[in-house]
């Protein structure tokens, strides 16, 4: 087989591969960069460049690249068995091992049982088919409808596509499921209504509140919603808006879902989202972090109101599940994961270091006119860059700001993705923290810092 190389990869990309949020034109315009090696927070591409990764993969590499501990796990039970199903009462031990283990870490958060998926899509589909099913064993089976925030990302399959609120996502794939409303997101630095953000908080509540008396509230089953939005374009809620959501939900009786694919698992600074929040959501949807990427694996996790209208009752079979759910190597290297999680108190240090990411750039907010706003909570950070500070009017689209800062930062050593003016900086949770045995002698950029 032909191997590819720094000549050929600009041809071969364009010609053999249809890429994701991507048009094949622009593929077939740009250079793509293929990343051959990673150790902790840098990555190495196919001509042994070095860089930092400021996405931390696609925000999911939390413990770093290359850790011996998730390796030797996930060898160690590949020599032992690669497969095995969870249907028709069989199952396997590291699956067991590790709904238990997540059980523990949920438990200020009341979560009873964990089901497990191939990733944070099919993981959202499950908390959605869940939502459903409790109501029709519960005798509503009238309440089926989901609402979610404006600018919410939930995924790819219909399900969390049709809760999504960000329309370019959605557009050319409609006609999307029925039952789908969304409604104003507490979005600080640009909405109609206030700067205040406890004001904004309760402003926002205040329309979900309405949005669910307008749909009849014995005819909406959940509230879907990301603890801090990401893919929408980071944006972190007030801090009242997550208490005021759970009673909004709990006045109308419906479950309230935290989508934490993004969130969990250390990287706001809070081991996860809802904690941060101090809420305790019904459902909570994991992918990403729960592995640090190194088998892809997702779940949906939830309380003991959902479960107990499971239980008891010989006909409640969740008729959901597929081949590849729970996979023995990503539950091995989710085990091995998040003990380093723990140990190495990784939400402790996405907190710190995030802290001072965020003060450094909030000074750079200062000196540069085109920072229009910084915002985070640990290693989850966005900044937006704007045409004008002053009346924040964005870029024209067609200028491809974003995407030339994010190239001139690639040029520089750093990786750090754009969503359109945007950027995104998640670097694994073990920046600095573990400063990681590079694999050669760091290129002038990194040793010096510059840049
Ligand atoms: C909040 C959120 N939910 C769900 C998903 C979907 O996860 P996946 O890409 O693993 O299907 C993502 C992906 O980025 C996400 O950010």
């Amino acid at each position: 087989m032909d191997r590819i190389n720094s000549k050929n990869v600009k041809a071969w990309n364009a010609e053999y591969m249809f890429h994701p949020f991507a048009s094949p034109d622009a593929t077939a315009k740009e250079k793509p960069l293929i990343i051959e090696e990673g150790r902790g927070a840098v990555v190495y591409d196919i001509d042994g460049k070095d860089y930092i990764d400021g996405q931390g993969g696609l925000w999911n590499v939390n413990a770093g690249h290359g850790r011996k501990e998730i390796i030797a796990a996930i060898e160690a039970q590949l020599h032992k068995l690669q497969y095995y199903s969870l249907f028709g009462g069989t199952t396997h031990a590291r699956a067991i091992e590790l709904s238990k283990l997540l059980v523990e870490l949920t438990g200020q958060e009341g979560m009873t049982q964990a089901f497990f998926a191939t990733g944070g899509s099919e993981a959202i589909e499950g908390a959605i088919k869940l939502a459903r099913q409790y109501w029709k064993l519960a005798g509503k089976p009238e309440r089926t409808k989901f609402i979610s925030l404006q600018r919410a990302y939930h995924g790819v399959a219909m399900g969390g596509l049709s809760a999504n609120g960000t329309p370019a996502f959605r557009a050319m794939f409609e006609p999307l499921m029925p039952g789908f409303i969304r409604t104003e997101t507490p979005y600080v630095y640009r909405n109609p209504f206030t700067e205040d953000p406890a004001e904004l908080a309760q402003i926002c509540a205040m329309l979900l509140d309405r949005a669910i008396e307008d749909q009849s509230p014995g005819t909406v089953a959940a509230f879907i919603a990301e603890p801090i939005q990401g893919a929408g374009g980071l944006i972190v809620p007030p801090a009242e808006f997550w208490p005021l959501v759970r009673k909004v939900c709990d006045k109308h009786g419906i479950l309230l879902i935290a989508d934490e694919v993004v969130t969990g698992f250390g990287r706001t600074g809070s081991l996860f989202g809802s904690r941060l929040w101090g809420v305790a959501p019904d459902i909570m949807v994991f992918a990403k972090g729960i592995n640090s990427g190194y088998v892809p694996l997702g779940a949906t996790m939830f309380n003991a109101r959902i479960e107990q209208a499971f239980r008891n009752n010989p006909d409640a079979w969740f008729m959901h599940g597929n081949t590849y759910l729970a996979h023995p190597l990503a539950c091995a290297a989710a085990l091995a994961n998040l003990d380093i999680v723990v140990k190495e108190d990784l939400a402790g240090n996405a907190a710190s270091v995030g802290g001072y990411f965020l003060e450094r750039l909030r000074a750079l907010q200062d000196r540069q006119p085109h920072v229009g706003d910084v915002r985070g909570k640990g290693l989850m950070i966005g900044v937006e860059l704007v045409a004008d500070r002053k009346s924040k009017a964005p870029f024209e689209s067609s200028d491809g700001f974003g995407k030339a800062v994010a190239n001139r930062c690639r040029d520089n050593g750093v990786l750090v993705r754009n969503i359109y003016d945007t950027f995104i900086i998640s670097p694994p949770l073990v920046l600095i923290l573990h400063p990681p045995p590079l694999l050669r002698a760091p290129s002038p950029m990194l040793r010096t810092g510059e840049g």
